[in-house]
């Protein structure tokens, strides 16, 4: 087939990537024919240990069926360390999936600051780390692919996942801008908020639904969205059980009020129908988009 989804001479790091879903990623840009680079530190789903099997046996099972992969061991908060082993094997980078992620699930009230700090370190400043240190790379060739894993924890929240949601909701937060940022130079990024029954979601979903949401079947989208033929960037895609859809912020048009007047609490209350009321609400695409109704509303006032 002559548009398959090939990577052929192309470089993919995948964190997190020796279990659950980086796995499945793993395997599956082996067999379109990336070289990747298969990193996990091999600790638990609470961020506790280390091991180098998880990611060697990824390799070997890659290696086993043809494919071309190498083994890191790092923390993805030494991103920096992941990228030089990247550049240090193949020469090369060329997509980037942010996956590697644990859990540390508690009520806010019970939250402590080391909960808190370690899943922070590890999704959002880990993303960053591994990220920060790819871009350059990326933007000297003009062509880069980068992926987070965020989830409908920090989209819609989830009880007992505070510090969980914050962490991929901000990880949306820095997809956004890096599409901004990344487009002139062609890197394109987007985010997944996938549903796979793994480790990490064992004994949360009941056994024959966890059956089901086999992890290969978010690998499809990811290896879709890291490849040359997706043009589509900033986008966030829920995805899984054979599904996939996407996500999009949705305003009401709102209410205005004189802004030379001033209003008052009871305006606010008065109007709040109004102000929620989703009936032709708008998409904004930008932060400019966003403005419109605001600068609409002064230009009817202030002219
Ligand atoms: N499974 C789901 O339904 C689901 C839902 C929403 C989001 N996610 C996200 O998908 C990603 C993959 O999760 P999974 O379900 O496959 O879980 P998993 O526990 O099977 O995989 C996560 C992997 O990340 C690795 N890892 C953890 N900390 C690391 C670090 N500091 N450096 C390098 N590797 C590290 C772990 O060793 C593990 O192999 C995570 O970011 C998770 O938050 C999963």
């Amino acid at each position: 087939m002559s548009d398959a989804i090939r990577f052929n001479d192309q470089v993919v790091i995948v964190t997190g990537a020796g279990g659950g879903l980086g796995r499945a990623h793993a395997l599956l840009f082996a067999k379109q024919g990336a070289r990747v680079v298969v990193n996990d530190l091999g600790g638990s789903t609470h961020g506790e240990g280390a091991n180098a099997s998880a990611a060697d046996k990824v390799v070997e099972e890659i290696r086993a069926a043809g494919g071309t992969a190498v083994a890191n061991h790092d923390s993805v908060t030494d991103g920096d360390k992941i990228v030089q082993h990247a550049l240090d094997a193949f020469g090369r980078i060329d997509a980037v999936v942010n996956n590697a992620g644990i859990l540390r699930d508690k009520t806010f009230h019970k939250m402590d600051d080391s909960d808190w700090d370690l899943v922070y370190k590890v999704h959002v400043e880990g993303a960053y780390k591994v990220t920060r240190a790819a871009w350059p790379h990326l933007r000297e060739q003009g062509y880069g692919r980068v992926i987070f894993t965020s989830s409908t924890s920090g989209i819609y929240g989830n009880f007992g996942q505070s510090n969980y949601g914050m962490a991929k909701l901000g990880l949306y937060g820095l997809t956004r801008t890096l599409a901004i940022e990344g487009r002139k130079n062609n890197i394109l990024v987007n985010a997944i908020a996938p549903t796979g029954g793994t480790r990490m979601t064992e004994g949360l979903i009941p056994p024959q639904v966890f059956e089901q949401l086999k992890p290969e079947l978010v690998s499809p989208l990811v290896v879709y969205l890291a490849s040359a033929a997706c043009e589509d960037t900033a986008g966030l895609f829920e995805v899984g059980g054979g599904w996939i859809g996407k996500v999009r912020w949705e305003r009401s048009l709102g209410a205005g009020f004189d802004p030379r007047e001033g209003f008052s609490p009871q305006d606010v209350a008065a109007h709040w129908q109004q102000i929620c009321d989703f009936e032709g609400a708008a998409h904004p695409a930008d932060n400019v988009a966003a403005l419109k109704e605001m600068m609409a509303n002064l230009q009817k006032y202030v002219g």
